[in-house]
This record gives C-alpha cells, structure tokens and sequence, in this order.
C-alpha cells in the first residue's frame, strides 16, 4: 500500500552536515522523494508538529531546538513508507536504536536523534500538510519504478 510520510532532518543533522548521508538513507531503500526544503522553522509551526507532546516535560526544550536553526524537511512516498521510515531511523532513544540505523550509527542523545519520521499514516497526512503546501509536493514517474514497487 503506498503512503507518504514527513521525515525531518532536524537542525542537529544540518549543522552536522549529516543532510546527504541521512537522504542516502531513505533514497537507497527505494523511496521516492516527492517534497523537499530547507526551512527555518516559526514557533507555532513547531508547537502544532509537536502538539501531541505539549504537556511533556521536555516540551519546550523540544520547541526551542527545532527553532534553533534550520531543518531540512522531506516528503517520501513508497509502499509502507510510514513503518520503513521509523525502522530506518531507529528507536527514538539512541542506545536502544539498532546499528544500521540513522539513530544508532550518528546519535547519542535522545534530544539530539537527528531525525523525525511520522508515526502512523493519518498522522502523515496532518504533518504533511503542516509542512508542505500542496503545490511543494510533486508527483512524478521514475524511470527505475518498475524495478522497485510491487506489479
Ligand atoms: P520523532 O517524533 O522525532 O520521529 O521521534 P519519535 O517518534 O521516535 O519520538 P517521540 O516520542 O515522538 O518524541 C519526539 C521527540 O522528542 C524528543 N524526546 N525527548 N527528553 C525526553 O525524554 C524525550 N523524549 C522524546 C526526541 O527528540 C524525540 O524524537
Ligand atoms: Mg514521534
């Protein structure tokens, strides 16, 4: 069943000039990148993103970081992109994330884990349209789909 998920790569992987290798990631799965930017983000778009964990403790720290400095936020789209995105990323505490993992090969920390993928596909959707406006996202046949999607 094909999905579309949002992944951030947030402003730990930009200032660790981890943006290319963590795309590679997702790219050489096979998923299909179908939105694409570099945005600094405002309060209130990260409050909404994060709302689900606005009476946690580590809200605002949360908050404070992802406005910190600019994140790379990307669309993906690919049969069972949701769960593939999550298991390529890792658990989210990073000495519980399994090697091969973009959270168990580069994160140490649990505030600093690189990177967000959505966590079911009706959140997808509302996080997607958080992000992009529906003229961001794109689709578009690739030359190699045959070789990499079911039928
Ligand atoms: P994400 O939403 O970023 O993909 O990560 P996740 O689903 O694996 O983790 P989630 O429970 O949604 O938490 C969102 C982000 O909040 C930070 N966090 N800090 N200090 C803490 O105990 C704590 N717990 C979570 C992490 O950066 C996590 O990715
Ligand atoms: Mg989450």
């Amino acid at each position: 069943m094909t999905e579309r998920t949002l992944i951030l790569i947030k402003p730990d992987g930009v200032q660790r000039q981890l943006v290319g290798r963590i795309i590679d990631r997702y790219e050489q799965r096979g998923l299909k990148i179908v939105g694409l930017k570099l945005v600094r983000v405002e309060r209130a778009l990260a409050e909404a993103h994060y709302a689900v964990h606005r009476e946690r403790p580590f809200f605002g720290e949360l908050v404070d970081f992802i406005v910190s400095s600019p994140l790379v936020a990307i669309a993906l789209e690919g049969p069972n992109a949701v769960a593939i995105c999550r298991a390529i990323n890792g658990a989210t505490r990073p000495h519980e994330a399994a090697p091969g993992s973009i959270r168990g090969d580069f994160a140490l920390d649990t505030g600093k884990n690189l990177v967000h993928a959505s966590d079911s596909v009706e959140n997808a959707q509302g996080e997607l349209a958080l992000w992009f406006a529906p003229g961001e996202l794109q689709a578009w046949d690739r030359s190699t789909d045959g070789w990499i999607l079911p039928g």
